[in-house]
């Protein structure tokens, strides 16, 4: 997870680290070129970008963060890329059955009150007391934006617990399987297929 650039003004978005070359990697060789993408949390747009530029998928991507909101509509304008973004929490802004494939790399940490900080580099990396909360709030919706046979990847590490993710998935009647992984010296990384139970 980077540390990302922190311009002191407030307007922080996270930059792209290994979380987000492990998902971009496991998107491009899964997202169909006729399917519809959303990517949640765009950050600076690495992953959606990637996305749009590697496959003939329509991709969107939205954030909370209005800073990151703003600065991948600069970034796809002045590269000529078609990549719309919405500013919004989560799935909630998107129609039912809207997206074939949901991408989310969330923020993950466990809260650390030695840590903390007010801002938006805050809510990019930290997911609440147990580091799973976003992502629990996450797979709550996230099953009524896809369409039929859609699929969904999320990040996820071992700091958060991977297997308390994909028993969280399974109550909610969401299948989780690894699509891609890597381990670093302080934690593992994966990249998880996780599909509506039919
Ligand atoms: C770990 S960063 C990932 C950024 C980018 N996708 C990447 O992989 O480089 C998490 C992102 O999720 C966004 N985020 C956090 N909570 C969110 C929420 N409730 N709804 C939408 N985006 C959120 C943060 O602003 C941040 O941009």
């Amino acid at each position: 997870m980077s540390d990302s650039t922190d311009r002191g003004d407030g307007t922080t978005v996270y930059q792209p680290a290994e979380d987000s070359r492990l998902l971009a990697e496991a998107a491009v060789e899964r997202v169909g070129d006729d399917e519809r993408v959303l990517e949640v949390g765009t950050g600076s747009g690495y992953v959606a970008g990637r996305v749009a530029a590697e496959t003939d998928a329509t991709v969107v991507a939205s954030d909370l963060n209005p800073h990151a909101c703003r600065t991948v509509r600069e970034t796809a304008r002045s590269e000529g890329v078609a990549l719309p973004v919405a500013r919004g929490n989560l799935t909630h802004p998107f129609r039912a059955g809207a997206f074939d494939r949901v991408l989310f790399n969330p923020p993950y940490l466990p809260y650390d009150p030695d840590a903390a900080r007010d801002d938006w580099m805050e809510r990019a990396l930290t997911g609440g007391e147990t580091g799973r909360e976003v992502i629990e709030a996450f797979l709550d919706d996230v099953g009524r934006v896809l369409a039929p046979e859609g699929h969904v990847l999320l990040l996820v590490s071992t700091l958060t617990d991977i297997e308390r993710v994909a028993a969280y998935a399974a109550d909610r009647g969401l299948a989780a399987s690894t699509a891609r992984e890597e381990s670093f010296p302080f934690e593992r990384l994966a990249a998880l297929s996780i599909t509506p139970e039919h």
